[in-house]
Order: C-alpha cells, then sequence, then structure tokens
C-alpha cells in the first residue's frame, strides 16, 4: 500500500512501514522498519507528527538519495558530473503512482502492482532524477533513473539503486563473502565507525562478494530481532557501501559500481540502474531468508519452474572430466537407469577439440573423434531409459586456441595494442557487441534444434579483464541478458541452470532466467553445508544446485558417509556428480532410496519455511535446517554432526515454526509429541556415530 498526503510518503505492506517527506525540497528519509499505523490524520500532522523522526537539521540529514556537495558529507547515491562541476542539487518536483510497475528491460521483480515514482530535479545541470518504489507482499523494489534534459552530455560516477538511512542503533552488518570452492562465507561484525565495502570489479557477481548485505540489531538473533536485507538484482560490477558516521547513523547505498571513467549521458537519454530487493522482518535472520524466499518464489524466478521441482541430474564432470566417449557415456548412461534420475548432462569437453582446458571455447559444434554419431546414439539412450538430456555450454567464453578466435580475434574482449590476459587459458567474448551474442546464440540453436534437450548448463568460468571503459563492463551485462532472453523466448520449456565456476555468479539476475544455479565446485558435504547455509541467507533452497559425489571427495579428500552426502544435497535441487554405475550395488541401493525419499519430499523442500538451526559457522561444523509446510502440518529436518567429539553430548534439537498445541510424529523416532514439545523441550539426537554423521527426520502433524 501506497498512502500520500501532502508530500509524506508512506510505503507498507501491513509487514514493514517504509517512510520519507519532502522538506525545503529535499526528500528526507524518516522511517523503516515494523509496519507503523499510519492514518490520514497522523499523516497530515506531516512526518514528524506521526512518531517519526524529524532528521533534519545543520549537517545531520537523512537524506532518501544522498548527493554530492550540497552539506550532506556521507557517501552520496548520485555523482554526475558536466566538465564544470561535480555538485548537485536534486530538489523535489512532482510524483506519481504508477498503477503497474514499469518494465526497464532489465531483469527485476515480476508482476510489481502500485508503483510510487517521485521525480526531482536539478535546474543547473539540466538533469531529472526519479526514483521508483514498489510494494511486494514479501518485500520492497527500489531503483533510480536519471534523465538529461538538456543538449549538452553529462558524465555519470555513481547511481545508485537505493540509498537506505538507518538511525544510530548499534547495528551489525552480515555480508556473504568468499574465494572459489568456499562461497558465501557469513561474516557478521557492528557497523562501527567508517565505511564497510562489499563490491566486485571483475565484470561479474563474483565469488569474492554477493550482492548483499544485512543490517540487522546488534543483539538479533537468528530467530528474534530487525533485520534489513539488500540484494541488488544484477549480475556485473556492483557496489555496497555502508557508511556509519560520527553519529552512529548508518547509512547504505547498493547499486551498480561503475568503473573510472563514468557513463557518458547524452541530452535527451537516459540511464537506469537495475533494481535492489529490500527485505525486512522482525523476527531475525532466519526471518529476514524467509521473507527473501517467499519473495524470489513468488515475483522474481520464472513462475514456470518456480515451486516445481528440479530434474534430479547425474551430471559428468567429476566422473569423466575431458576424458569424455561415445562408449564411455553410453555406459555412464546405462549406470543411471532405473535409479530414479531424470536428466543426464553431459558437461564440458564435447565440442571442438577440447581434451583439456586449453582449447574450443567458442567452438560449440560436436566433438566427431568423440562422439561419431553427434549426440544422438546418446540421447536415445537416455530416452530410451527414460531421462531428459542436457548439455554444458559456456557461452560467454572464448580460447585463443579456437576456430572462432582465430576468425575473429576482435571479438574477445581486449585493449587494441595490448595482450589479453588469459585466465584459465581463456579470454571473454565482448558481449557488448550484438553480432557477437547472435553468433553464440545461433551455434547453440543449431545444437538445441538437431537435438532433444531439455537442459542446459550455462557456465562462466572466469572474470573479465582487458575491459575498456565502464561502458563496456555495463554492456557486457546486458549482452548475458540478452542471449538469456532469447533462450527464454525460443525454449520456454528450456531449463537452464546456472554456474559460474560454482556460486560465482550466485545473483537474483541470474535467479530471474535459471531457475537454479550450481552452489559450489566444493562437493564436499561438510564444507558444502557451509556453503548452503551461507546461500540460504538471502536465495530459496529450490535454487541451490546440490550433488553428492565420490569419496574421497575430490576438492577436500575427505570421506563422508553416503547418507550424509545426500542429507545435505537434499536441503535444494539434489542431484549426482559421479558414475552410477560404478558404485557397489548396496551403494546403488542406498541413492535409489535418497532419490526416492527426496522426490516425496520435495514438495515441502521447495514451498516450505526454512529455519536454520545451527549455524555451522558457530558450532564447530555442526548443522542443522528445519523446513516447515506453509500449513505447520509437516517438517523435514536434516542434522549434520561434523566431527565427532570425546564425552560430548548433543544438546537437544529444539525445532522451530510449528504449531505448539498440535500433536506431531516424528517418524524415524517413532515419537509422539505436540509441536510446544518439539519446539521447547527438543529431542534428543541419535545422530549416526561417526565423523560426519547425521540424520533426517520427517515430523508430521497428526492431530
Ligand atoms: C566449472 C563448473 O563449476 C564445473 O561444474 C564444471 O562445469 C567445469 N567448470 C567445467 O569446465
Amino acid at each position: 500500500m501506497i498512502q500520500i498526503l501532502d508530500k509524506v510518503f508512506h510505503l507498507t505492506n501491513g509487514k514493514f512501514s517504509y517512510a520519507f517527506y519532502v522538506k525545503n525540497g529535499k526528500l528526507v528519509h524518516s522511517y523503516f522498519g515494523k509496519a507503523l499505523i499510519v492514518t490520514e490524520r497522523t499523516l497530515s500532522n506531516s512526518a514528524v507528527a506521526f512518531g517519526l523522526k524529524d532528521n533534519t537539521g545543520r549537517d545531520c540529514e537523512c537524506f532518501e538519495y544522498s548527493e554530492l556537495g550540497g552539506g550532506d558529507y556521507r557517501v552520496p547515491a548520485i555523482v554526475v558530473r558536466n566538465g564544470k562541476c561535480i555538485s548537485t542539487d536534486f530538489v523535489y518536483s512532482s510524483h506519481e503512482v504508477l498503477k503497474t510497475k514499469p518494465d526497464f528491460g532489465m531483469p527485476a521483480l515480476r508482476n510489481g502492482g502500485q508503483t510510487l515514482k517521485v521525480s526531482l530535479r536539478d535546474d543547473l545541470l539540466k538533469l531529472e532524477l526519479y526514483l521508483y518504489y514498489t510494494v511486494f507482499d514479501n518485500g520492497l523494489a527500489r531503483r533510480a533513473e536519471l534523465k538529461n534534459l538538456g543538449s549538452d552530455s553529462v558524465v555519470i560516477d555513481r547511481l545508485m539503486s537505493a540509498c537506505i538511512e538507518f538511525p544510530a542503533h548499534g547495528y551489525d552488518i552480515i555480508d556473504l563473502n568468499g574465494r572459489w570452492g568456499r562461497e558465501c562465507n557469513v561474516s557478521r561484525n557492528p557497523a562501527g565507525c567508517g565505511i564497510k565495502t562489499f563490491a566486485s570489479g571483475r565484470g561479474v557477481t563474483s565469488h569474492q562478494h554477493n550482492p548483499f548485505v544485512a543490517v540487522v540489531d546488534g543483539d538479533a538473533t537468528e530467530h528474534f530481532g530487525d533485520a534489513f536485507g539488500m540484494n541488488l538484482i544484477y549480475s556485473g560490477n556492483f557496489d555496497i557501501q555502508c557508511e556509519t558516521d560520527e553519529k552512529n547513523r548508518l547509512r547504505v547505498n547498493i547499486g551498480v559500481n561503475i568503473a573510472a571513467d563514468g557513463i557518458t549521458l547524452n541530452g535527451g537519454c537516459a540511464f537506469g540502474s537495475p533494481e535492489v530487493a529490500i527485505v525486512y522482518s522482525d523476527e531475525g535472520i532466519g526471518g529476514m531468508s524467509r521473507e527473501f524466499h517467499k519473495l524470489y518464489r513468488k515475483n522474481l524466478l520464472n513462475p514456470k519452474f518456480a515451486d516445481k521441482r528440479r530434474p534430479v541430474v547425474v551430471n559428468s564432470w567429476e566422473s569423466m572430466y575431458f576424458d569424455l566417449s561415445e562408449a564411455k557415456f553410453l555406459d555412464f548412461i546405462e549406470g543411471a537407469k532405473g535409479m530414479g534420475i531424470d536428466t543426464i548432462v553431459l558437461d564440458d569437453g564435447w565440442f571442438g577439440k577440447r581434451d583439456s582446458d586449453n582449447s574450443s571455447l567458442g567452438d560449440w559444434f560436436i566433438d566427431k573423434a568423440k562422439f561419431p554419431n553427434g549426440l544422438k546414439k546418446i540421447i536415445d539412450c537416455c530416452k530410451k531409459n527414460g531421462m531428459d538430456f542436457g548439455i554444458w555450454f559456456e557461452p560467454e567464453a572464448i580460447n585463443p586456441e579456437s576456430k572462432l578466435f582465430k576468425a575473429h580475434p576482435d571479438w574477445a574482449l581486449g585493449v587494441d595494442g595490448r595482450e589479453r590476459r588469459q585466465m584459465r587459458n581463456q579470454y571473454v567474448l565482448d558481449f557488448s557487441r550484438a553480432e557477437v551474442v547472435d553468433c553464440i546464440f545461433k551455434q547453440m540453436k543449431a545444437i538445441l534444434d538437431e537435438y532433444d534437450i531439455s537442459y542446459v548448463k550455462w557456465d562462466m568460468n572466469r572474470p573479465l579483464s582487458d575491459v575498456i571503459s565502464a561502458e563496456k563492463y555495463i554492456k557486457f551485462v546486458s549482452g548475458v541478458y540478452e542471449l538469456y532472453e532469447r533462450l527464454n523466448k525460443e525454449y520456454p520449456d528450456l531449463i537452464i541452470e546456472g554456474c559460474s565456476s560454482g556460486g560465482g555468479r550466485f545473483d537474483p539476475a541470474i535467479l530471474y532466467y535459471s531457475p537454479f544455479i550450481w552452489t559450489s565446485d566444493d562437493t564436499d558435504a561438510y564444507e558444502r553445508a557451509h556453503i548452503q547455509y551461507g546461500t540460504s541467507l538471502c536465495y530459496p533452497l529450490q535454487t541451490l544446485s546440490n550433488h553428492v559425489s565420490v569419496c574421497p571427495n575430490h576438492q577436500t579428500g575427505r570421506t563422508i558417509p553416503l547418507c550424509t552426502r545426500g542429507a545435505v544435497a537434499s536441503l535444494g535441487s539434489l542431484g549426482y556428480e559421479l558414475n552410477l554405475g560404478k558404485l557397489s550395488e548396496e551403494e546403488r541401493e542406498e541413492i535409489r532410496r535418497q532419490i526416492a525419499a527426496y522426490k516425496a519430499d520435495a514438495e515441502l523442500i521447495l514451498t516450505g519455511d526454512l529455519y536454520r538451526l545451527l549455524n555451522p559457522f558457530e558450532t564447530g561444523g555442526k548443522f542443522c535446517e528445519e523446513i516447515v509446510s506453509p500449513d505447520k502440518s509437516r517438517a523435514y529436518v536434516v542434522y549434520l554432526r561434523g566431527l565427532n567429539e570425546c564425552n560430548m553430548p548433543l544438546p537437544p534439537l529444539r525445532l522451530r515454526g510449528l504449531d505448539e498445541t498440535a500433536v506431531y510424529t516424528v517418524k524415524e523416532k517413532n515419537l509422539t509429541l505436540t509441536g510446544g514439545d518439539l519446539m521447547y523441550g527438543g529431542i534428543d539426537l541419535d545422530v549416526y556415530g561417526k565423523d560426519f554423521g547425521s540424520e533426517i527426520l520427517h515430523i508430521e502433524r497428526i492431530a
């Protein structure tokens, strides 16, 4: 709901209130937090009268969209220069409520209703700034757009999607940081004094920082307290700056990280920021995650796939790497038959002369030395055995050792007169050029049209380098979205799994197109539990693609019981990363059971509410997640012990989110208890007594 009276704006979904008003021509932020009851009368008495703080005053404004050079000395949301001046003075000019959220040509939250558009003007620079706000059942979307009303060009150095002010309150800041094989570490730190930055300058989202930040009460826990989450719907360079000033007030600026030379905005043209999804919960960090999950399930993911179970796949990468042949692959398919696998995925190595990672990216035609019959024989074999077929591409990549590079050396990102830098023996294609995207689309189309392929794994294995301008970085990302759009349009039923050396591009914009993303190249269940825990802070479990792989694990050398590998992978979209035919009959039987059980529980896992009960980052590796059905009638719990400890009893596990007066059974323990017993008393665990033991519990309401 959007309430407006006399230039006081109150946005609410009944759970949060977000308020700002116009004072002396400036937009002043007044409140963000638990929903306030705001009546016409209180609104008419202005923001101050309905209990919201009047933040104006010398040198202490909390601006709705901060700018440079006007007496605000904290980080600005907008910086524009025209060659003579870098100081702006945007003054409120009008507002309107649009019936629906306008489409602005980038991935964004879907089905947005009423949208508040506030216009501000800098008459000297002849610029108009538009701020957009859309309220959703589970969050708020914001973005900004700048229009050059004059005829001379200006340069944009900064145009953040949102600037969000928090009062002096002693907040903590949570971010998700990492590296290859160790994505989404959860770090929580006091806001402190000064500026904390989480950013990517790699041209892609990056393993290093996720475009997410949370601001939580200093005493908030997983289950209690105010938690605010912000997640940029973008897949390129981003910037999140959290500045705490001398009065302890916190300002978060989140948006695109525009590189040094800025974006030139010619007369009459406009430039828009991507959208940021903002959520609030008074139920702690867990409540914030549940808001994100609902928001993304309802308003971000392609509705065609959103709450549908993703196919259970077996992927060839870890069992064959580049050592592929038709015979080996037929054998791989044979091994998967009768196991409950839905889709066989042929990973890297099937095209060009791709015998290692130093050639053929860009040459998307079948290597007949490995597959003399093309893909026909292997796809027929999948189909005969009731399975679908999926295939790997790395569309944005090119090896210098490829036909494509020989034909079009200028298609790789590069700086004239300087040798390009290789990473993983490859360059990145210049996706800012339409002809490059078109060529890759046509090559993919040729494969997808010739064969019965229902699934594509879209990988991206290196950051950008040798980029000549800020504009190029931005247009590159647009080119990526353009290819996604064309594929989605041409093949509406095609499922595209996102991937970037694991979770290097785990962001909401990719999720707009890809219903799930390969969470990490680290398939060790113990480490994966950490990665999945962190990823779930803002992304719903169904978007996490998790595979069971062999032991000793290829990344850590560790051996973990198969039951635990299956349990951890079940907390998301389950798949396998091993040659099922090479396992013992006992292991195959266990996997058959795992898949059948997962399929039976999938609806609950996909549509339930997540409660994180044990945080492996704080408990030396103990991990527990519970998923409760929306009607509280069922729950699915996975507990992972981590290292076994001598004489260390496990405390009773206290569940959450159940109906305290209802009666439930705990199937695996043959127990009948009330929701209250389960939540306040807890249940004793009997975790398989070895390192990395685990337990799965099914809770069902019976009365
Ligand atoms: C990185 C991905 O994360 C892996 O799963 C695999 O697809 C390789 N690339 C293939 O090169």
